[in-house]
């Protein structure tokens, strides 16, 4: 017999937390869709269920827990009830964003200006001295730095910071029709990655590259660093196809990379490793990157359907169809 059923049904209540001392609970009106989302749902990364997924949220204060004794406070005024902020957190399950109320430490959360929606607050959260000093000039301010996929979240914050801190040679590379912005956020040079010459575009501005594929060994320049923002992908996921993913790069490109270059992974997930960082990136240093106008946030798509659930496999249905470019995806938890 014929039967049709939604790709997904309510199924779990889960308790709401009370603040412990250092946390707030914060009543989630939206959140956003990310990469990481796909690679915990089909990528094996889950072992435990149920879980909640999500890392970024945004909505209002509904309680305050007791202070923390141990907690370094912030430079920004303390949180109140009623206070609209925003955050990424993902630690625990009570912290994560796909549910209606999430409790979570004081400093995963920063206040959100007055002038910014919650829906493009919610594509920020993550990434550098701090405040910038007056007159700050980083010595390698001058020196070549390529973007490879500027368009995505990760990308667009990096050039938008990058240039904050003063970087002026930042080669960017992403699909032709982001360029324009790309170049307003500060991008000097930016390349069309489908073009089938677009290494040797590179090469005759930036003049070498680490990758020895296209190029020849005088291009080799001991000392270039390459930041890999991992996982890195070797098979994407797609609807009947789990993803093929690893943390480490030494075990892809293997020989490929030339003498002297330094691979490195990123992993923002740990940027609490950093005592400053911990402390103030959320609750101060990204609300007044926001306030200063030094950022913008990613162009938002909004996913409307009738139920949570249902926004939520629509995201990652769009997700695995590699359908986002240049924006995030970006959803309501909440109604009201
Ligand atoms: N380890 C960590 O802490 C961490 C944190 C955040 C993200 N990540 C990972 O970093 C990756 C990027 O995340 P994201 O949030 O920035 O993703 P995203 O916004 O969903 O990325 C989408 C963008 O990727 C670009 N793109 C796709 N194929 C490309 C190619 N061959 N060359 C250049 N650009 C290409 C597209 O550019 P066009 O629009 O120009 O086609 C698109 O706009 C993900 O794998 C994510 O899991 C890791």
């Amino acid at each position: 017999m014929a039967c049709s059923y939604p790709p997904a049904h309510a199924a779990v209540v889960v308790p709401t937390e009370a603040p412990q001392p250092g946390e707030v609970v914060v009543k989630v009106q939206w959140t956003a869709s990310s990469p990481a989302d796909l690679h915990q749902a089909d990528g094996n990364l889950v072992t435990d269920y149920p879980f909640i997924l999500g890392c970024s949220f945004a909505g209002t204060i509904v309680a305050v827990g007791p202070e923390d004794p141990s907690a370094v406070a912030p430079d920004s005024k303390s949180l109140e009830v009623g206070d609209r902020v925003c955050g990424y957190a993902m630690w625990q399950q009570k912290q994560s964003g796909f549910q209606t109320y999430v409790t979570v430490p004081r400093h995963m959360t920063g206040r959100i200006p007055e002038n910014l929606s919650m829906e493009a607050a919610v594509t920020l959260p993550v990434n550098l001295p701090w405040p910038v000093p007056p007159n700050y000039t980083s010595q390698e301010a001058d020196k070549p730095i390529l973007v490879w996929g500027a368009a995505g979240s990760v990308g667009n914050y990096i050039v938008q910071v990058l240039r904050h801190w003063g970087y002026r040679n930042l080669l960017a590379v992403a699909s032709k029709k982001h360029h324009n912005e790309l170049k307003r956020f500060g991008a000097t040079e930016v390349f069309d990655y489908s073009e089938s010459n677009v290494v040797e575009q590179i090469l005759a501005v930036a003049g070498h590259i680490p990758y020895d594929a296209p190029s020849s060994q005088q291009d080799c320049r001991p000392g270039t660093r390459v930041a890999v923002v991992v996982p890195i992908v070797i098979h994407h996921a797609m609807t009947k196809v789990e993803p093929q993913l690893t943390r480490d790069p030494s075990t892809v490109l293997v020989g490929e990379w030339k003498d002297g270059v330094e691979v490195i992974p990123i992993m923002t997930f740990f940027y609490q490793d950093n005592e400053y960082f911990k402390w103030h990136l959320q609750p101060d240093v990204i609300p007044a990157l926001l306030r200063a106008g030094a950022i913008k946030p990613n162009k938002q798509r909004i996913i409307e359907a009738e139920t949570l659930l249902e926004r939520a496999q629509q995201a990652l249905n769009l997700l695995r169809e590699r359908v986002p470019s240049g924006e995030r995806l970006v959803w309501r938890i909440s109604d009201s």
